[in-house]
């Protein structure tokens, strides 16, 4: 691992005032992304916020190339949009379902994007399958293969969900997908900025994702990716004159880049901030940033299961999974999560609960009540996080 942590530590405001392990939620901002977003409000402020995005239109377009060089596909597949859900939503609804057709899914699915699945089912009649997870907890791979019918219109996925440390095999389930001409989606919201991601190696034809999490970005910024091969196929639910021309007084034509899912007006400090922490997540190192995030919370996951009551609901330590992320659940026999996180914050440790709610497929399956949510960066280190198994330890015992 070729890491300057002294660097990133100093490069991170944060770090002096907290202890984030909040890094699924909303991580901490680098120093040049936070400054990245306050420049460019200082020159909206100083010569209107028009002008500032015509000044700043190299480096607004810069931000296209920036991310396109994080998942290796090409800037016109990128479109810069207000959250993952959004881009999500873009692509999900453009996508032509009729009755009868069936999306596949999985387990851990998010709730925003299973609510949009159920939506289609009840407005046109598709049809929904959960993929079940193997005996490791990741989607199963055969199970996928047996459920491929010629109904299948779409294969979505979550490659890690909300709730857990389970990484989903979504390299293999793009293998699949793409042997059977299936339209394949990945939910990247909690893999984009904690482990390399690559559209080509996954085979995805769409793939979201949000600035504000394992990026480090702002909050309110997020990206779609949609390949060029089958943007024809898809048309955006909602268009305006950015995304698409008015040619005549009964005619439009749309953008012939993934932008036909942006519209005109946008939060360009934000935007500028998306670039700025994708430009820093690609100079520390995805396989760098993947190598210390693995190490920080296998010691985070290790000494929390040798702590009396607590229970880890992490896939890995319940199903011995091959792989597993940043993110590390858990509860405490006969204390209430939600108690808990109240205490972890006021002792200065940044946590949150995860409802079953947000996942509501594995938590019924695995009868998860609210979990105790803690995810770490690689910009945390043991100090901070020997310091949130004390607290641990001592609210066990209480
Ligand atoms: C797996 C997953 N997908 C999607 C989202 C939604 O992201 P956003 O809030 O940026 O729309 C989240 C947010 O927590 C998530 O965990």
């Amino acid at each position: 691992m070729n890491i300057d942590l002294q660097k990133i530590f100093t490069d991170t405001p944060g770090k002096k005032t907290c202890v984030h392990l909040n890094n699924c939620g909303s991580s901490l901002m680098p120093q040049s992304v936070l400054d990245a977003q306050v420049d460019h409000l200082k020159l909206e402020a100083a010569i209107g916020g028009y002008e500032a995005a015509n000044k700043r239109r190299d480096a607004i377009e810069g931000v296209y190339d920036s991310v396109a060089r994080l998942i290796n596909c090409h800037r016109d597949e990128v479109a810069v949009v207000e959250n993952a859900t959004v881009g999500w939503a873009m692509a999900f609804y453009a996508i032509p379902f009729k009755a009868g057709d069936r999306i596949l899914t999985v387990e851990a699915e998010y709730a925003s994007n299973y609510v949009a699945y159920l939506q289609l089912a009840k407005q046109k009649g598709v049809e929904i399958t959960v993929i079940p997870s193997d005996d490791k907890g990741q989607t199963s791979l055969c199970a996928l293969e047996e459920l491929i019918d010629d109904r299948v219109k779409l294969i979505s996925v979550t490659h890690v969900p909300t709730n857990s440390g389970l990484v989903n095999p979504v390299e293999a389930i793009g293998a699949i997908a793409r042997k059977h001409n299936i339209l394949y989606l990945v939910d990247a919201c909690q893999s984009a900025g904690q482990m390399p991601l690559d559209v080509e190696k996954i085979q995805c034809d769409i793939l979201t994702a949000t600035a504000r999490k394992f990026l480090r970005g702002p909050r309110g910024v997020g990206f779609l990716y949609v390949r060029s091969s089958i943007l024809d196929q898809l048309h955006p639910p909602m268009i305006d004159l950015y995304s698409a021309s008015w040619t005549s007084p009964n005619e439009y034509v749309l953008r012939p880049d993934a932008r036909r899912f942006e519209n005109w007006e946008n939060n360009y400090a934000a935007k500028l901030g998306l670039g700025a922490c994708v430009d820093y997540a690609l100079e520390v190192g995805l396989d760098n940033i993947k190598t210390r995030i693995d190490e920080l919370a296998s010691h985070l996951r290790e000494n929390l299961a040798k702590i009396k009551r607590v229970k880890l609901h992490t896939f890995g330590a319940a199903h011995n999974a091959p792989q597993q992320c940043g993110i590390v659940t858990f509860s405490i026999d006969d204390i209430k999560s939600l108690d808990a996180v109240t205490e972890i914050l006021s002792r200065g440790v940044n946590v949150s609960g995860s409802s079953p709610s947000s996942t509501l497929i594995d938590a019924t399956n695995n009868n998860l009540p609210i979990l105790i949510r803690s995810s770490v960066h690689y910009f945390n280190d043991h100090d901070e996080i020997d310091k949130f198994l004390q607290i641990i330890k001592d609210i066990a015992a209480s």
